[in-house]
């Protein structure tokens, strides 16, 4: 293991170009939760400390990417840190996943604490999107956790257990219980949010920053709240002859894959806000000056709107991804599949930027000739199919 951690670390350190960004929770769902800590031999005389909270600190502080409000969750949820590196590594698929055909398409930077790289610095819809999923994906996997007895703190929700509804169906079975994963998301992804520093300077940067703290948390709620309304119900008839004198029903999540795909039509229509406005062509015109006073209480009712809103928001407009530029970490789409024949994002006009496409003949192979041999077996020949394949130049 040993051996392992040290070549894990070479890659690191010989990464082709480093970044500024800041290490990240997330990264739990690229490398899964490091083995505990070696348990340190207690020094003669020392307090016999509580096992459980030696094996809760051997867990949590292997971790890296935590703030030290994650860390203090994992201290009391040390279980519930393997459904996190679970229901990150979900979102992270199904975020490239969605975004397969268009040109951000999702990609991580596997070596990096940061994991999406400068992107998350952004406060663009597209870092609007990973908030969104990734808190949603850390209520899923939890209350997965739940309902199948994994964890000690939560099970099915059993509230409602025998209850009979107006409509005369009861409750019953074990219904999924939410409960305890959105509160664990709120507390744990949230927690990510770092503590304002002390060291601004002007007001424009306070107020910059804490846009960018109500954009991530505003996000992080979309998520929660679109694995909610999302529920499904599902009830079983009891009784002679499938007579439906008795109903029992529960409610579960449904696929990971439906909330993915509400999170990016929410995407679709994500809300700018707070446009930043730039400071000197600002203080140039005096007319313009005039009309963002006017706009302000506007803009602050939008804004109040906006904070009970289900939509995504984001405070920044995003690059348009066709040039690479890993300052930036924005990969570019040269060398992208693309589709001659579509009109959508994945259209080579679109996702190639412009600048033209190649096309090359590759070979597919196909089964063909299939024959039905009694009894019973299915033979075919292999056949090869020329097919086009386009890529961005
Ligand atoms: C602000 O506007 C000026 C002049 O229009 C431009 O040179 C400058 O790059 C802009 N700054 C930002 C941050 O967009
Ligand atoms: C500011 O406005 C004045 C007059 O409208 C113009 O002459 C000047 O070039 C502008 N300055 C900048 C930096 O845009
Ligand atoms: C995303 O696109 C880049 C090229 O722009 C490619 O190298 C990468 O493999 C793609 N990632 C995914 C997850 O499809
Ligand atoms: C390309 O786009 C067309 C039209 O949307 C679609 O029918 C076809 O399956 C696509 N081809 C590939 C290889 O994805």
């Amino acid at each position: 293991m040993l051996a392992v951690m040290s070549l894990f670390q070479l890659i690191v350190l010989f990464l082709p170009f480093a970044l500024s960004a800041s290490p990240n929770w997330m990264y739990l769902g690229i490398i899964g939760i490091p083995p505990p800590l070696q348990q340190q031999q207690a020094s003669p005389g020392s307090e016999i400390e509580d096992p459980e909270i030696v094996q809760a600190r051997a867990v949590c502080g292997a971790l890296p990417g935590l703030a030290s409000k994650q860390v203090d969750v994992c201290m009391s949820h040390p279980n519930a840190i393997y459904s996190v590196s679970d229901g990150a590594k979900k979102a992270i698929e199904q975020c490239q996943y969605q975004f397969r055909h268009e040109r951000w398409n999702c990609s991580v930077m596997e070596n990096e604490q940061s994991v999406f790289g400068p992107t998350l610095d952004r406060g663009s819809k597209e870092t609007a999107f990973i908030y969104a999923i990734t808190s949603a994906g850390v209520v899923y996997s939890i209350t997965n956790a739940c309902s199948s007895g994994k964890l000690t703190e939560c099970s099915c929700d059993s509230m409602q257990h025998g209850q009979t509804t107006p409509e005369g169906w009861k409750w019953g079975g074990c219904s999924d219980n939410l409960h305890f994963g959105l509160q664990f998301s709120r507390k744990f992804v949230d927690g990510s949010e770092p503590t304002r520093p002390n060291n601004f300077k002007t007001t424009k940067q306070k107020r910059s920053w804490s846009n960018r703290l109500k954009m991530n948390l505003h996000n992080n709620e979309v998520g929660r709240q679109t694995v909610m309304s999302l529920m499904k119900m599902h009830c079983r008839c009891h009784g002679v002859s499938g007579s439906c004198e008795l109903k029992t029903c529960w409610k579960f999540m449904p696929a990971f894959n439906e909330i993915g795909n509400v999170l990016k039509q929410k995407y679709g229509k994500a809300v700018l806000i707070n446009r930043i406005v730039n400071e000197t062509s600002k203080k140039n015109s005096t007319q313009i000056h005039k009309k963002t006073r006017e706009t302000r209480a506007l803009k602050r009712q939008k804004r109040l709107l906006l904070a009970e809103s289900k939509e995504l928001v984001h405070i920044q407009k995003s690059p348009n991804y066709c040039k690479q530029d890993f300052e930036n970490g924005i990969l570019g789409t040269e060398g992208r599949k693309c589709n001659s024949s579509s009109t959508g994002p994945d259209s080579c006009g679109k996702l190639c930027c412009g600048r033209g496409y190649k096309t090359r003949i590759v070979k597919e192979e196909e089964h063909c000739n299939c024959k039905f041999i009694w009894c019973c077996s299915l033979k075919c020949n292999t056949c090869y199919k020329n097919i086009e394949q386009q890529s961005c130049i």
